[in-house]
């Protein structure tokens, strides 16, 4: 049977923009406008930028065409696909197992980025009634601190997260996922238009310009290339079936390779933009600097537009951004597994979704309480190098150390050693110089760059 004449039983896109949108809003989240700021102001700005750059363009690419290619031929969730490509391939159905693991990540994952996430719904509400006007820098310190001693408030928020994300998912692929980024997408682009507008007139402007496009070698050392691999990985969306899921529902006549790269150029471009949107506005703030880590967002980043003339405005607005970036790719991460459970139970949507959404609720009480009450509750006290991670931090450690690179390593095997060549080449529908040379992006270059990564987060370089 020819795969990619039939559409699957979840729907497809209405078209290949729909699906770029979609795809886009999974890979712009969290990673664009939280980490990807903070990690270059640690590393040194713009040789950061640039070995990002070029992780994105040599290892995130090619992996993305395999996911997309992988699931539009298979039309079904990432452990379907790989069993029946398998089979299909001759090679052994135990490549599944990457499905599972993937489906298995973006539910941990969910429930960590959930409780950020309402972090986010949280910041807009506060912004919006002019919380940060003109507060002092401990007392944006304070504020943050507040939300995260308070474990009720915290599974507010993230339950009001994890109740967006079911309402959308349960849905369906036309009325709830299309209908979601169709919407929140052209926002969260204007959002960011505007924003960067505000920090052009405001800010420190060409300061941050000189900071994330200046590469200063000196500030960036191994650590911090295998950081900029890592997340090259993360902010794709990468190595767990979303980008495979979400290929599936690719309309047959959508050019892969060409929907991959407007896909890889957005979400740089969205993330260089959140540097340029947030560094103006943290450089003209007196007293903070740009590296200043994970707290840039929540905690800098308010206590610096509360400086700023109309501040009380663009710092809701920015918040908003925060919140739809983090709603489009939450629902990316369940959608593989709800596409699994409706697959194989012929479960409707909203009760597989449902159960899903239950699980990752439950599962984000620990990040919760990773806060506050089990701040120092460390479950892996005995394992050598993780002895000292908290909940959470051994969630996030766990999934962007270790399982995303697992899976994407396995993809990238299973699409350039085993998943028939014709297959993928009908699939791509090209046979010419550019199928090549990916083919051999995810045979050897996507999967050794993905090893350094992978034996960086177990510690043995
Ligand atoms: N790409 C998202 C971000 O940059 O925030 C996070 C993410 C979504 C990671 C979906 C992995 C994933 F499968």
């Amino acid at each position: 049977m020819r795969g990619n004449q039939t559409q699957g039983i979840h729907g497809e896109w209405s078209n290949a923009l729909v699906f770029v949108l979609a795809a886009v809003g999974s890979a712009v989240g969290l990673g664009n406008i939280w980490k990807f700021p903070y990690m270059a102001g640690e590393n040194g700005g713009g040789a950061f930028v640039l070995v990002y750059l070029l992780c994105i363009a040599v290892i995130g690419l090619p992996i993305l065409v395999a996911e997309i290619t992988l699931g539009r031929r298979a039309r079904c969730s990432p452990i379907h696909a790989f069993r029946n490509l398998a089979a299909q391939s001759g090679a052994s159905p135990g490549w599944r197992y990457i499905g599972w693991l993937g489906v298995f990540t973006g539910f941990v994952i969910l429930s960590f980025y959930s409780v950020v996430g309402g972090w986010a719904i949280a910041y807009t509400l506060r912004a919006g009634q002019g919380l940060f006007s003109g507060i002092a820098a401990d007392e944006a310190g304070a504020l943050f601190g507040g939300l995260l001693g308070s474990p009720p408030e915290m599974i507010a928020w993230h339950t009001l997260f994890m109740a967006a994300i079911l309402v959308i998912v349960a849905r369906g692929v036309h009325s709830g996922l299309e209908r979601a980024v169709t919407f929140l997408m052209p926002a969260l682009f204007v959002l960011l238009a505007m924003l960067v507008g505000y920090a052009m007139a405001i800010g420190d402007f060409d300061r941050a310009v000189t900071f994330l496009f200046r590469p200063d070698w000196s500030a960036l050392n191994a650590e911090g290339v295998l950081q900029a691999l890592g997340h090259a990985f993360f902010t794709l969306s990468l190595g767990i079936g979303c980008m495979l899921t979400y290929g599936a529902y690719l309309p047959a006549r959508a050019s892969i390779l060409g929907t991959a790269v407007v896909i890889g150029i957005t979400d740089t471009v969205v993330a260089l933009f959140a540097g340029l949107a947030i560094f103006p506005v943290v450089f003209v703030a007196p007293g903070v600097e740009a590296g200043a880590g994970p707290g840039l967002l929540f905690q800098t980043l308010p206590y610096a537009f509360g400086q700023m003339p109309a501040g009380h405005l663009f710092g809701f607005l920015f918040f908003l951004l925060v919140t739809f970036a983090a709603v489009t790719s939450g629902i990316s991460l369940v959608e593989p597994a709800t596409a699994y459970l409706v697959e194989r139970r012929g479960w409707g949507r909203w009760r597989a979704c449902g159960l899903l959404c239950l699980g990752i609720w439950l599962l984000g009480l620990g990040t919760v309480f990773s806060f506050n009450r089990w701040a120092d509750f460390t479950p892996l006290a005995f394992v050598g190098a993780l002895a000292d991670r908290n909940v959470f931090e051994l969630l996030d450690g766990l999934t962007s150390g270790l399982l995303l690179p697992i899976g994407g390593f396995g993809i990238a095997i299973f699409a350039g050693w085993f998943a028939a060549r014709e297959v993928l080449a009908e699939e791509l529908r090209t046979g010419s110089w550019r199928f090549v040379v990916w083919r051999w992006a995810v045979r050897v270059v996507s999967p050794v760059a993905v090893a350094l990564i992978l034996l960086h987060g177990l510690g043995v370089i």
